[in-house]
């Protein structure tokens, strides 16, 4: 059988990896600048984190949402403290688009209505109705094309007013941080200003954390740099470390009710001990902080280059706006300087390392980059 062809890849294949390196079978080095695509949090291959995998396979890997999981409840307790959502209830699942589909679900069934408001270059997954809120429609196929999705430019206040105003709104749902529209942040204030207006008529704002969150951007979640509580915020990909798992964090006002919501998978034995490894490992090694300090180092440092048209972003989630083409630079950047960073549209280089990056590494790069950019 022939893998389905779906995927641009490159001619390298990394086997096994140790903190923020990878490395192919022969023993050749790679800076992970790109975190297998903002999952890998705490580094490869962290010895605490192979601890409790490990340990955890070994006595009971998987039994169903049927039964009690005293693990599921110790990560609920976790993360609502790393958050600061401690009063909100989890509801767990596999990845960051079944994430939203059960965030837009919720959100439906408080209301009782069917539209959701999302922004223009918004990208939320790709099962139906987190496509149906993404802005591209190449990925979206006729099947899952709706009325109940409308898009408005993001920061435009004014826009959603207008749309709210009709009434038939559930939800406004938006990211964090713009991740694979080549990192656009929302104005502080436009999300106040969002909270606000969703607030006034009564319409769940959910914040879609699956890129932006986890630590990211110095703050646990994005959103918290605006100083705002949205009624339910979606996270999945570095939650834990690359085992799939995904999460909703539901405000208090929301009531559960049995067979709402459901999953075979979802919140296994084996994901919440990743998961809890994940946060062991944040507190332990200050994750947080270093990723405001290194990425504020980065961004610093980034926006010295003259041949740099925009840096973008905040923390770890960076997106560089070159003159020309982003991939033939990535690809140099991996061929000649081994070091793999991610890619948004034609001319945005994007990093979204692990937590776990160095002053040095993030050195290395910016020797690395500086050389090509001169060339
Ligand atoms: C903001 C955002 N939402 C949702 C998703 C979908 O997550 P997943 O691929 O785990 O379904 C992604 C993935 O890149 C994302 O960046």
């Amino acid at each position: 059988m022939k893998l389905f062809d779906v995927y641009s890849l490159y001619d390298v294949e990394p086997t096994y990896g140790k903190g923020n390196y990878v490395y192919t079978e022969d023993g050749t080095e790679y800076l992970d600048l790109y975190g297998g695509h903002a999952v890998i949090s705490v580094g490869h291959a962290h010895p605490h984190y192979v601890k409790a995998v490990s340990e955890q396979v070994a006595k009971l890997g998987f039994y169903s949402n049927s039964v009690e999981n005293s693990l599921q409840e110790k990560f609920a307790e976790m993360l609502g403290k790393a958050s600061g959502y401690e009063d909100y209830s989890l509801f767990l699942c596999n990845s960051g688009a079944e994430a939203n589909e059960n965030a837009i679900k919720l959100a439906s069934f408080h209301s009782g209505k069917a539209k959701i408001l999302a922004f223009g270059k918004a990208f939320h997954g790709r099962t139906s109705g987190a496509v149906a809120a993404t802005d591209n429609p190449k990925i979206v196929a006729p099947f899952n094309r709706t009325e109940n999705v409308e898009f408005v430019p993001l920061n435009d206040i004014e826009a959603v007013k207008a749309k709210l105003a009709t009434g038939e709104f559930c939800a406004v749902l938006i990211e964090g941080i713009q991740g694979v529209a080549g990192i656009h942040c929302p104005d502080n204030t436009f999300l106040q200003q969002l909270r606000e207006v969703t607030l006034e008529h009564g319409v769940s704002l959910i914040l879609d954390e699956i890129q932006s969150g986890y630590g990211r951007t110095g703050d646990f979640f994005a959103h918290q740099h605006a100083g705002i509580r949205p009624d339910i915020i979606t996270s999945a990909k570095g939650i834990a470390n690359g085992f799939p798992m995904g999460a909703v964090l539901i405000a208090p006002h929301f009531e559960a009710k049995k067979g709402m919501l459901g999953t075979t998978f979802g919140g296994n034995h084996l994901a919440c001990a990743a998961g809890i490894a994940v946060l062991e490992i944040f507190e332990k090694e200050n994750l947080v902080a270093n990723a405001r300090e290194v990425g504020a180092y980065l961004i610093e440092e980034l926006k010295k280059i003259p041949q740099l048209k925009e840096v973008r972003g905040r923390g770890l989630m960076i997106g560089m706006e070159i003159e020309g083409s982003a991939s033939e630079l990535r690809l140099k950047l991996l061929k000649e300087h081994h070091i793999f960073t991610g890619g948004a549209g034609v001319s945005t280089v994007r990093l979204l390392p692990a937590l776990t990056v160095t002053r040095k590494e993030a050195d290395k790069f910016l020797e690395a980059f500086k050389k090509l950019l001169n060339e």
